[in-house]
C-alpha cells in the first residue's frame, strides 16, 4: 500500500510521487491551506492540502485525530523558514494529491502528546498508549536488547530450551499463581516463580549451556520495579566457578551497554554482603552516591545516653553515623520529615548533629543529643565520620536490620534532595552473602538466596553446626541501586541439599513431596552447575530511563494486579467451576461482577 514510511520521507525525495499510509496525528487549518500531520512508526510527515484541489480539500476537511488513512502526494521542500529541525522530515513536505480512508476513529480518550494521562486510562486503551513515539522507543529498545541476548549467548554455545509454565511451586520467595487440574480434581499446577529446577535439571541431562527468555509469575506485592509476571534471561551452566559464570555475564552487559547505549560500565566492582550493608545499609546500594554509615558503636557504648549505649553493647544491633556534608542547612521541618521517613523502617527516632563550628568544641554543635555524649565521644564521631563545619551528621541505633533499612533509605533520600546522586551508571557484584539468615520473629532459619544456593565450602555439617557463619556461592548485580539479577552456584549433591532443607525447617517427608524428584537427580550424576537469572524488564527499565517496568511491557497490570484491557482477572461461569472439582467461599454481594 505504501512506498515509504512517513518518518522515511526526506529531502532526498524531494520531486518525487510517494503513497504513504498511518494516522491522523494533527490537523491544522492555516489561512485556508491544511496541514496534516501523518504518524507511523517511524515517525512525522507534513501533508499540505491546497485549496485549489477542491474535491481531496474537502476530504481533508473531514479528517480527524486518529484516522487511518492512506496519502498519495509529491514530496516538496518547506518554503524557507518553515523547516522543523526536530523532525527527520522537517525539510520537507508532501503536497496531498489523493486521500483513502481506510477506516475512522472515535475521538481517542486522550491525546498522544498528553504527558498526564492516568495509568488506569493508558492501560485500558493501551493499544493507543502504544502508539505515542516513547512506547514505540522502548518497545524497540526492548527487542534491540533480546536480540543482542540471544546473539551473545548463542556464540557463547547456550542453547535456548523452553520449559513448563505448568509445573509445580518453586520456592523463590513468593506466593504462587496456581491453576486447578480438571483431570486431576483436587490438585493444582503451579505458574513457575523461575525456571530454577528444570535449568538445573538441564544441567543434569548433559546440556551444558543452557539459557531462556523465560516468563516467571509471582505473586507478591507489586511495586515500580515488580509485575505479577515479568520476564528473565535465565542462564545455567555446568563446570565453571562462579567467577567465570559472573564474568561471562558481566562482558554480556557491558556489550549490552556499549552498543546499544555508547556507555561503558567498566569493570563491575564486587563487594561482600557485609560491606554493602555496612557501608550502605543496603544488599543493591546505589554507588552514584558517595553517602556512607560508619559504625560508632565503640565509640558510644560507655556513654550515659541509654539511646546509643544499650544498642551499642547489644551484638544484634548497631549503632550508626551518618554524615552529610553541607547538611547543616537541612531545616528542623526537614529533618522532622527524615525522621518520619526512618520511622516507616521501624526507627524509633533520628538523632542529629550540626557542626557549625568544630574549633569551638561542643559550643560550635547544635543538636538535641551532644549533651548526652562525652568530649571524647563526640570528638571521635567528628573525625571518623570526617565532618566539616556546615555538615550534618545523623544517627541510628537500633536492631542491625532497623537501622540498614532506615538509613539506607535516609541515604538514598539524601542523595536525591540534596543532588549528592549524580545522573550516570554504576553497575556491581554483591558477593559473600550469608546462606542463612535468623527470622528472629519466627525464631527459625530462612535462606537468603534460593535453597539450591551452594555454601563457599561443600561441608554438610557447617551447614548444621554454625548456619550463621556459612556464607554462599551467590552473587547479584546491582545497578543504579536496583537489583538487576541474581545467580549462584548450585548444590549438586543430594547430601548437602538434604542438610540445606532440613536447616530450613523442610522435614524429609515435606522435600521428599515437593523436590523429590530434584533429590533424586542429584544422585544420578549431576555435575557441578550455577547459573544466574537477570530481570529483562528491570534492565530494559533502567536503559531507557523509564520509572517503571511497566513503561517498557507491552500490556503490563496495574499496581493491584489488573488488567484493565481485558478487565483479567475475571469470573468465570459455575459449569467451569464444577468442571475442576472447585467452588467459591465468596458470597454472591462480594464477588466480583462479570464485566
Ligand atoms: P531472583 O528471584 O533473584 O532469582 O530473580 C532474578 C531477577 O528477576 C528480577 N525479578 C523481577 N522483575 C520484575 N518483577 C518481579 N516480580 C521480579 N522478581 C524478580 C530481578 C531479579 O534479580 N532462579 C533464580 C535465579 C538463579 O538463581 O539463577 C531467580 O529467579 O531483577
Ligand atoms: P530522646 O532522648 O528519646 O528524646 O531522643 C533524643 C534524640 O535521639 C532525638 O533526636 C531522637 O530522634 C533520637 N533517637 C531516639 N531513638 C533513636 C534511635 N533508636 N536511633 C537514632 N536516634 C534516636
Amino acid at each position: 500500500m505504501r512506498t515509504h514510511y512517513c518518518g522515511q520521507v526526506t529531502e532526498s525525495l524531494t520531486g518525487q510521487i510517494v503513497h504513504v499510509c498511518g494516522w491522523v496525528h494533527r490537523r491544522r487549518d492555516h489561512g485556508g491551506v491544511i496541514f496534516i500531520d501523518l504518524r507511523d512508526r517511524e515517525g512525522l510527515l507534513q501533508i499540505v492540502f491546497d485549496p485549489d484541489a477542491a474535491e481531496v480539500f474537502a476530504q481533508a476537511e473531514r479528517l480527524r485525530s486518529e484516522y487511518v488513512v492512506r496519502i498519495t502526494g509529491k514530496v516538496r521542500a518547506r518554503p524557507a523558514g518553515t523547516e522543523n529541525p526536530n523532525l527527520n522530515t522537517g525539510k520537507i513536505e508532501v503536497l496531498g494529491q489523493q486521500i483513502e480512508l481506510l477506516n475512522k476513529a472515535e475521538t481517542p480518550p486522550f491525546q498522544l502528546d498528553d504527558d498526564t494521562v492516568g495509568e488506569e486510562a493508558r492501560l485500558k486503551y493501551r493499544y493507543i498508549d502504544l502508539r505515542r513515539p516513547l512506547m514505540q522507543q522502548n518497545l524497540r529498545l526492548r527487542h534491540d536488547v533480546i536480540r543482542r541476548i540471544r546473539n551473545y549467548m548463542d556464540a557463547q554455545g547456550f542453547i535456548d530450551v523452553e520449559t513448563p509454565i505448568l509445573t509445580r511451586a518453586t520456592p523463590e520467595g513468593a506466593r504462587d499463581y496456581l491453576v486447578p487440574s480438571r483431570t486431576h480434581p483436587g490438585h493444582f499446577f503451579a505458574l513457575p516463580q523461575s525456571p530454577q529446577l528444570f535449568k538445573q535439571l538441564l544441567m543434569v541431562g548433559g546440556l551444558d549451556r543452557y539459557y531462556q527468555i523465560a516468563r516467571c509469575f509471582r505473586d507478591e506485592d507489586l511495586r515500580a520495579d515488580r509485575q505479577p509476571e515479568f520476564t528473565q534471561l535465565d542462564v545455567e551452566t555446568s563446570f565453571l566457578t562462579m567467577e567465570q559464570i559472573m564474568a561471562m555475564i558481566e562482558s554480556m552487559v557491558r556489550e549490552l551497554f556499549l552498543e546499544v547505549l555508547k556507555v561503558d560500565l567498566g569493570t563491575l566492582p564486587h563487594m561482600s554482603y557485609a560491606d554493602a550493608m555496612g557501608r550502605f545499609g543496603s544488599d543493591k546500594p546505589d554507588l552514584r552516591n558517595p553517602l556512607e554509615l560508619v559504625e560508632i558503636k565503640d565509640l558510644v557504648a560507655d556513654s550515659d545516653f541509654k539511646v546509643f549505649a544499650a544498642p551499642a553493647k547489644d551484638p544484634k544491633c548497631r549503632v550508626t553515623a551518618l554524615r552529610v556534608p553541607g547538611g547543616a542547612k537541612i531545616s528542623r521541618s526537614e529533618i522532622d520529615a527524615y525522621t518520619a521517613l526512618v520511622g516507616q523502617f521501624g526507627a524509633r527516632g533520628l538523632a542529629w548533629i550540626k557542626v557549625n563550628e568544630k574549633s569551638k568544641g561542643r559550643d560550635g554543635l547544635q543538636s538535641p543529643i551532644v549533651k548526652n555524649l562525652s568530649d571524647a565521644a563526640l570528638a571521635g564521631i567528628l573525625e571518623r565520620t570526617g565532618a566539616e563545619d556546615g555538615d550534618l551528621i545523623f544517627f541510628g541505633a537500633d536492631k542491625y536490620k532497623v537501622v540498614c533499612d532506615a538509613l539506607g533509605a535516609l541515604r538514598i533520600k539524601l542523595g536525591a534532595d540534596l543532588g549528592f546522586t549524580k545522573p550516570g551508571w554504576a553497575a556491581m557484584w554483591v558477593i559473600d552473602w550469608p546462606m542463612f539468615e535468623k527470622d528472629d520473629k519466627e525464631d527459625r532459619w530462612v535462606a537468603l538466596h534460593h535453597p539450591f544456593t551452594a555454601p563457599k565450602i561443600f561441608d554438610a555439617a557447617m551447614v548444621e553446626n554454625d548456619p550463621g557463619g556459612v556464607l554462599s556461592q551467590g552473587y547479584d548485580l546491582v545497578l543504579n541501586g536496583i537489583e538487576i539479577g541474581g545467580g549462584s552456584v548450585r548444590i549438586h549433591r543430594a547430601d548437602i541439599q538434604q542438610a540445606v532443607f532440613r536447616l530450613l525447617g523442610i522435614s524429609d517427608e515435606e522435600a521428599q513431596e515437593k523436590f523429590g524428584f530434584l533429590l533424586e537427580a542429584l544422585r544420578f550424576g549431576a555435575p557441578p552447575h550455577g547459573g544466574i537469572a537477570l530481570g529483562l524488564d528491570r534492565l530494559v527499565m533502567l536503559m531507557t530511563g523509564a520509572n517503571s517496568i511497566r513503561e517498557v511491557i507491552a500490556f503490563p497490570k496495574t499496581q493491584t494486579a489488573h488488567d484493565p484491557l481485558t478487565n483479567a482477572p475475571g469470573t468465570v461461569d459455575a459449569r467451569q467451576l464444577r468442571e475442576l472439582s472447585i467452588r467459591s467461599t465468596l458470597q454472591p454481594a462480594t464477588a466480583p461482577s462479570a464485566a
